[in-house]
């Protein structure tokens, strides 16, 4: 049996939603993208959503609208992809890693040690679909003492006077904290809609605004949408019409606006997210647990508590005292069933570009012991029960293969 790692969603929906954008003589952004940003308001509950053509555009936008420069520090957890501090990166600031807790959210009192006078913002990062503490992390940024050592050099950053929390929500359309929709937890919220993602439009992103109430949500709004149009004053959609030829451009804006053809996809996938798409999700999820629950040999990745749900992006698998050296094995008789697997993440420090700049994964101990036990087994609605007991066994033969024979 051939089991891919995460095919996106295509029905006949999607393809008549695409059909139809072919059709209609418009392809870049217009009324796809509006219509899939209010379909992002009304899952989510926020008012105001700003679609883009990937998590990084969006995560670079929101730090260049913040003011965010050189000699500015943002705080990430130092298990992420990439993407989360190369934004920073970008922006010419420095990116603060700090350590994550074991059920791979962020560590607060290590945010906590890591603010300094320098910090404009703390980007939490939504592991699996699993959200942060944003209850710990929103009353840290606005603790008296956090706001007096806050340096403001920007309008906004004036505005806010305050710490802003980016929400990395990459993973976690659809979870939930505390009866709230992953989107308005903090100031700003970015999904992507990544081909591998929950709702997927081929690339992009999603840009939703939850700012206080120094801000105008709505103006906010019209000036990122002129951000992701190289700040001209005018889409080529309006641009377009009789008439409409005359326009400015009033900023250096950037080029990362979604088109139609892509918001057509992730249109036609988020109508049935709720009632479908995420219920064949939990169902595969379950169905895991209830497999790998059976074996003290696994530490099973946390779907719910209390206080927050999640939305099933990733099934985190995790092996009890083993190396990193045997989970490599493991993954790789695994591979050999035909089953795709994969692991979330490498910690940044691991990778060259950080390594080079001194990060070092010795300071990231958590983050290294995740890491090193992780496997992510195959999630999605296509799955069938049948392929998930096959991957159940194909994990479980290879483990006790792999064990057995370095015993
Ligand atoms: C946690 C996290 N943040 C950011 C990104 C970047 O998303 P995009 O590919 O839409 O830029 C990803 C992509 O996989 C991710 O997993």
């Amino acid at each position: 049996m051939k089991v891919p790692f995460s095919p996106p969603f295509i029905d006949q929906d999607v393809i008549n939603e695409v059909l139809s954008t072919l059709e209609s003589g418009w392809i870049t952004s217009g009324p796809k993208v509006k219509a899939l940003e209010e379909e992002v308001c009304k899952l989510t509950s926020v008012s105001h959503t700003v679609c883009v053509n990937s998590w990084t555009s969006g995560a670079i936008l929101v730090l260049k609208w913040f003011g965010v420069k050189e000699g500015d520090e943002v705080i990430v957890p130092a298990y992420t992809y990439s993407a989360t501090a190369l934004a920073v990166i970008h922006c010419g600031a420095t990116p603060v890693m700090v350590d994550i807790n074991e059920d791979f959210t962020v560590d607060t009192s290590k945010i906590e040690q890591a603010i300094t006078n320098k910090t404009k913002v703390i980007m939490p990062v939504d592991i699996a679909g699993w959200p942060c503490d944003y209850d710990a992390i929103n009353e840290l940024v606005n603790a008296p003492s956090r706001i007096k050592v806050f340096n403001p050099e920007s309008e906004k950053q004036k505005q806010l006077g305050r710490i802003l929390v980016i929400s990395d929500a990459a993973h976690s359309i659809g979870a939930t904290y505390k009866g709230l929709q992953s989107g308005n937890l903090t100031d700003i919220t970015i999904f992507s809609f990544h081909a591998v993602k929950n709702i997927t439009t081929a690339e992009g992103g999603a840009i939703c605004l939850n700012l206080p109430e120094s801000f105008n949500n709505d103006e906010e709004y019209k000036l990122m949408k002129l951000f992701t149009l190289n700040g001209q004053n005018k889409d080529a959609f309006t641009k377009s019409q009789a008439g409409g030829w005359k326009y400015d451009i009033l900023f250096a804006g950037l080029k990362v606006n979604m088109p139609d053809i892509c918001a057509a996809i992730g249109l036609a996938q988020i109508r049935k997210y709720n009632d479908l798409l995420l219920v064949e999700r939990e169902r595969v999820a379950r169905r895991y647990q209830n497999f790998f629950s059976q074996y003290s040999f696994f530490q099973l990745p946390i779907l719910e508590d209390k206080e927050r749900k999640s939305c099933f992006h990733l099934y985190a698998l995790r092996i009890n005292s083993i190396s990193e050296e045997k989970r490599d094995l493991i993954i790789e008789s695994v591979t050999k069933t035909g089953v795709s697997v994969n692991v979330h993440f490498i910690p940044m420090p691991m990778l060259t570009v950080f390594k080079d700049r001194g990060y070092k994964i010795e300071d990231f101990p958590i983050a290294y012991d995740n890491y090193s036990r992780e496997i992510s087994l195959p999630i999605y609605p296509q799955l069938t029960d049948d392929e998930v007991d096959y991957i159940c066994t194909a994990i479980l033969t290879s483990y006790k293969k792999v064990i057995q024979s370095n015993d």
